[in-house]
């Protein structure tokens, strides 16, 4: 075979092999001992002197392109090495799964933002309360009718001696907080207190034996129910981004006087009940040894379930307390 022709074959079929045993089955037919390249070689000396010279020439320069040409080819075959790792800092990070916060708990702290842009400070008080706190010192004597609007859960004394004590109970409302804020700190003041209440009564969709309160006080000189209605029309806008129609209804709360419950207008055109109001009654600042000519204050407990609800479109407030994670994640 004469060199040009092996030239062509070998790069045209060189280009084609695709993996190292096709490469070495080429190296063998070209290159090796008994190779082409090789035979023609190894004839050269059966050659007239000045052919001899010419083609071998030719030959050994065309067999060292090809040796470059298949070492180049055998390193593209070659499996590729795995680079040291490199850290790339460029790279974007893995998300790491993260829980969220319970859709009561995003209202609250928005609640409780709200208020705080208002002055309002936030404190908390316990949920095992004593029936002092969460009736008496609230004007709600023992055999007063109005306990019956709270069904409470009693908790059964630990020994004869705590009988002495005041019985305790799980807090009916938050409003026990506003006494015992009242007894540590002296007007003028502004506080919410956000907090878990628990009333012993049958659960439907809209009543949970567990809900959240968050009360509100506020103490101060010449405090008037416009002051309150005020508060609470600029809370409502801020939360709900609009302003909001509320209704004041007239209510009994022994601890207040006069006391309303405030009902919002949906853009459905519906009333809820939102919250519980109204100007604290003496007999409370009697029992917290504030002197009720020269104070005034008002009061309110919101449903902070309720204004869940409203704000997601809720129908039903036990699936806030089912831990149902498909409801859960929508939050
Ligand atoms: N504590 C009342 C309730 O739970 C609500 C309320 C709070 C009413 C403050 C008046 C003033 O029903």
């Amino acid at each position: 075979m004469d060199i040009n022709q092996i030239k062509k074959s070998s790069l045209k079929e060189l280009e084609k092999i695709k993996d190292l045993s096709g490469l070495e089955k080429f190296r063998i037919k070209y290159l090796g001992r008994k190779g082409e390249l090789t035979a023609i070689l190894r004839s050269l000396k059966d050659l007239p002197v000045n052919q001899r010279k010419k083609i071998g020439k030719e030959a050994n320069k065309f067999r060292k392109e090809l040796e470059e040409v298949f070492k180049e080819k055998s390193k593209k075959l070659q499996p590729k090495k795995l680079q040291p790792s490199k850290i790339d800092i460029t790279a974007p990070g893995v998300k790491v799964p993260q829980g969220h916060l319970h859709p009561i708990t995003q209202v609250l702290r928005q609640v409780e933002e709200i208020f705080q842009s208002m002055g309002f400070e936030v404190v908390e008080g316990p949920d095992i309360e004593t029936e002092y706190y969460n009736f008496d010192a609230l004007n709600v004597p023992d055999e007063h009718p109005a306990r019956d609007a709270w069904d409470t859960f009693w908790l059964k004394p630990k020994s004869p001696k705590s009988k002495v004590q005041s019985p305790k109970l799980l807090r009916t409302h938050t409003s026990p907080m506003q006494v015992r804020y009242m007894e540590k700190n002296n007007p003028p003041f502004r506080i919410i207190v956000p907090g878990r209440t628990f009333r012993y009564e049958a659960t439907d969709a809209s009543h949970s034996h567990t809900f959240y309160q968050l009360e509100g006080l506020m103490v101060d000189k010449d405090i008037n129910v416009a002051n309150f209605k005020a508060v609470i029309q600029e809370f409502l806008r801020k939360l709900f981004s609009e302003d909001i129609k509320t209704k004041m209804i007239p209510t009994y709360y022994p601890f207040v006087e006069p006391g309303f419950d405030i009902q919002m207008k949906f853009p459905s055109g519906k009333w809820m009940e939102i919250m519980g109001a109204g100007m604290v009654h003496p007999n409370v600042f009697k029992a917290v040894g504030y002197n009720p000519n020269n104070w005034q204050g008002f009061a309110f407990g919101i449903g902070l379930d309720r204004i869940a609800m409203i704000k997601y479109g809720i129908d039903d407030i036990r699936l806030f307390y089912k831990g149902d994670l498909r409801f859960l994640k929508q939050f």
